[in-house]
């Protein structure tokens, strides 16, 4: 039988926001940002309530604005430095910008839950990504909140999490299949460049204070220091309770809607029910501010400039 509902208490939108517009879809969670005119320069009280509001509700959507690359860019570094980002083709004069283009020729293969590059030392703090071509139906993204799955839990497995680490590998994930396919030399690189690390499987968010849980279906490989059996079977329980409905926010795209993520308490899934209809996603990915970089991104490390198709 389901315990009681735990009471809570929604954040004071008409004490915390007096420039932007935030309405959270769940308690806490994913809000639509209205009152922000993403094609003009932004204020700096603007900015300011943009970060609270990433911080405060963890996936951010904005209706649809046709925006340019750079203005796109612009928003991204409201919360932080470009990243590196993946291993996805870039936009022909904007490198910092990641096309994400699917067709025929080229199938939809995100279809899975994670937080981004989890399988290195420091991920990205965020995403903003912009579809500017949707198909006729699907295509929709889902993000959920790791912060209400750990806050759900019973004190007794969040006090047995959190003493927890657990270590990630893209090795696990379909990017090794991808690089298999590209022949020895791409995967031996990506061995050599990108070992294994360490996650707390408890991360405390350093805007928020929310403990949210860390670890994922696609690039987690085992919880550290426990019997294998054990951490096979936890996070087994942790994939199933993490996708519970009430943490989860389904979205569906208009042309140039926007939505902007914390990858640190949130994981995403990009439905794959579209194919084989076109389907443009323009990515620009940022940094905790102040992370130093030590690699440059995938493509140039691993892939030699030559991006990664499937
Ligand atoms: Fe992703």
């Amino acid at each position: 039988m389901a315990a009681m509902p735990r009471e809570t208490v929604p954040i004071d939108l008409a004490r915390r926001y007096e420039h932007i517009r935030p309405t959270p879809r769940l308690p806490d969670f994913a809000a639509w940002v209205d009152g922000v005119d993403l094609t003009r320069p932004l204020p700096d009280p603007v900015r300011a309530e943009l970060r609270r509001a990433l911080a405060d509700f963890e996936v951010l959507f904005f209706r649809p604005q046709v925006l340019t690359p750079a203005q796109h860019v612009a928003l991204a570094e409201v919360f932080g430095p470009i990243s590196g980002g993946s291993f996805f083709d870039r936009h022909e004069s904007v490198p910092e910008m990641e096309m994400i283009v699917t067709d025929r020729e080229r199938p939809p293969s995100i279809d899975q839950w994670h937080t981004d590059l989890t399988w290195q030392a420091r991920p990205p703090m965020g995403t903003v990504i912009q579809i500017t071509e949707t198909p006729p139906h699907g295509g929709n993204t889902c993000w959920l909140s790791t912060s209400k799955a750990f806050e759900a839990l019973s004190p007794g497995m969040q006090a047995y999490l959190e003493g927890l680490t657990a270590t990630h590998t893209w090795e696990v994930s379909g990017f090794r299949d991808a690089l298999g396919r590209r022949g020895d030399e791409a995967l031996i690189n990506a061995i050599r460049h990108y070992k294994p690390v360490s996650h707390p499987v408890v991360l405390v968010h350093p805007d928020s204070g929310r403990r949210c849980l860390y670890v994922n279906d696609s690039f987690t490989k085992h919880i550290d220091g426990i019997d294998r059996r054990e951490s096979q079977a936890m996070l087994a329980f942790l994939s199933s309770w993490i996708r519970r409905p009430e943490f989860t926010v389904q979205h569906e795209w208009q042309p140039h809607g926007l939505a902007v993520w914390d990858n640190r308490s949130t994981q995403h899934y990009a439905n794959a029910d579209y194919w084989p209809h076109r389907r443009v996603n323009r990515r620009v990915t940022f940094d905790v501010p102040g992370t130093e970089r030590p690699h440059a991104n995938v493509n140039s490390t691993v892939l030699r400039g030559s991006p990664l198709r499937d």
